[in-house]
């Protein structure tokens, strides 16, 4: 094999490979995918299996300890969770200083960030117990403060999680709950959140994740880690084509349903109009969570009795591009961000908290991948560049 370092020192030369795409950052054990094939497994276990049959903390454990965790160990896992889901009192005057029209995803990027302000300690890799300790903080503060972002912009007062009730449980009421009455969500909900949250809970070196590895990698603390990841998930290009693709369907429904009209726009060159929750850097066959969300949401739907125009706009929309030219020479299908909003409003979640849903879903794979990086005492992360400016310049001074 070459020596790649080598290499490098002796003739100087640097691989360009913009936006990485042949590039690997790692060697990882925890997700694989065949975007040929449209495959993805956790830890071995297909995605179809997880998300039909395990929960949500369930898989989190498995993602970031690599086993799936027995009944004890799970228990152990959702009450130490439980025990550091209180969130310093002080961060309140933090959500106050915001105004309630900033993003939801930059209140939690920000909030995320603060919190390594009252956990100061750097977590010490090689010691488990203080690890497992900031793993078990990470999830259950987080879930609160994404939360609190939603609360704030309502102008409601803030919930606290509540012991007794499960973690995705514990989203819907510290979303929902109104001071003086009692909140239980229903199964099908639970089911559903439980669902996608497991759909987006890892994908590899995608944006965000190698961002959070990234930060990570200058032994920069997790909660610091994660809010870079927040922030790279923000991205209409990432995270942010959920609450875009929502935005386009309901502007196509708007205009009277004329999903040709899109479909022209997204192939014309000229326009920078792209259909959103299309296309995929690395499924060029299928997404496999496309797949399964889209039946989600017929069923959830369906079971709910909502009918949303949105969804038949949805359906008509993904037929129309996967039997056209320009998307199939492409290879662009729908994507994980296709259908998922859709379940999202017909829970009652608002469109600009669709991207704070996907980063609930994906702290287990920011934590795992962040550990793995930090176990496996990976580099600092530092790309070279062709630099292509001015070559050296005297000094004039242009005052
Ligand atoms: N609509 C129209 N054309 C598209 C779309 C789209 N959604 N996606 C890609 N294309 C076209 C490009 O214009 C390009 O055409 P060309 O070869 O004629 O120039 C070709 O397909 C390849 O596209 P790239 O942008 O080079 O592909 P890349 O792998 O860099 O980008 C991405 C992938 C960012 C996901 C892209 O498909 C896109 O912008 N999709 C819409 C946004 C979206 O849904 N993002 C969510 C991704 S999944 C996730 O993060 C969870």
């Amino acid at each position: 094999a070459i020596d790649i370092n080598k290499l490098r020192d002796l003739t100087g030369a640097i691989t360009i490979d913009p936006g990485y795409k042949n590039s690997g950052s790692c060697k990882s054990e925890i997700t694989f995918l065949d975007g040929e094939l449209g495959i993805l497994r956790y830890r071995g276990y297909s995605i179809e299996e997880l998300a039909e049959s395990a929960d949500f903390l369930e898989v989190s454990y498995l993602l970031i300890f690599g086993e799936l965790p027995t009944t004890e160990q799970l228990e152990k896992f959702e009450n130490d969770i439980k025990k550091h889901s209180l969130v310093n009192e002080e961060m309140k005057s933090i959500i106050d200083g915001f105004p309630k029209t900033a993003h939801p995803m930059g209140v939690l990027s920000s909030l995320t960030s603060a919190l390594t302000a009252f956990n100061p300690k750097s977590v010490n890799v090689d010691n488990e117990k203080e690890m497992y300790e900031a793993i078990c903080k990470t999830i259950a503060k987080f879930l609160v403060i994404a939360t609190w972002t939603y609360r704030k912009s309502m102008g409601y007062p803030l919930n606290y999680y509540d012991n007794t009730q499960g973690y995705v449980e514990n989203f819907m009421q510290l979303m929902f709950k109104l001071p003086t009455q009692p909140y239980k969500a229903s199964e099908v909900v639970i089911n559903a959140l439980d669902k996608l949250f497991i759909l987006h809970a890892d994908h590899e070196q995608n944006c965000s994740t190698s961002t959070v590895r990234m930060v990570g990698s200058s032994h920069a603390g997790l909660f610091a880690s994660i809010s870079a990841g927040v922030s790279a998930l923000w991205g209409p290009l990432h995270g942010g084509a959920n609450q875009a693709v929502l935005e386009m369907l309901e502007e196509i429904n708007k205009d009277g349903g004329d999903t040709d009209k899109f479909l022209a726009k997204a192939k014309d060159k000229n326009d920078p109009f792209r259909l959103m929750g299309f296309g995929h850097r690395v499924y060029k066959n299928f997404d496999p969570r496309a797949k399964i969300i889209k039946k989600a949401a017929n069923e959830v739907l369906g079971t709910l009795g909502v009918e949303d125009p949105v969804l038949e706009i949805a359906k008509k929309l993904e037929k129309a591009a996967l039997e056209d030219e320009y998307f199939k020479a492409r290879n662009l299908y729908p994507n994980v961000d296709f259908y998922s909003g859709i379940i999202y409003r017909a829970l009652g979640i608002p469109t600009d908290m669709f991207t704070v849903m996907f980063a609930i879903g994906r702290l287990p794979g920011w934590i795992a991948q962040w550990k793995e990086m930090r176990e496996n005492k990976e580099p600092i992360g530092r790309p070279r560049q062709v630099y292509t400016g001015h070559p050296l310049r005297e000094y004039k001074s242009k005052k």
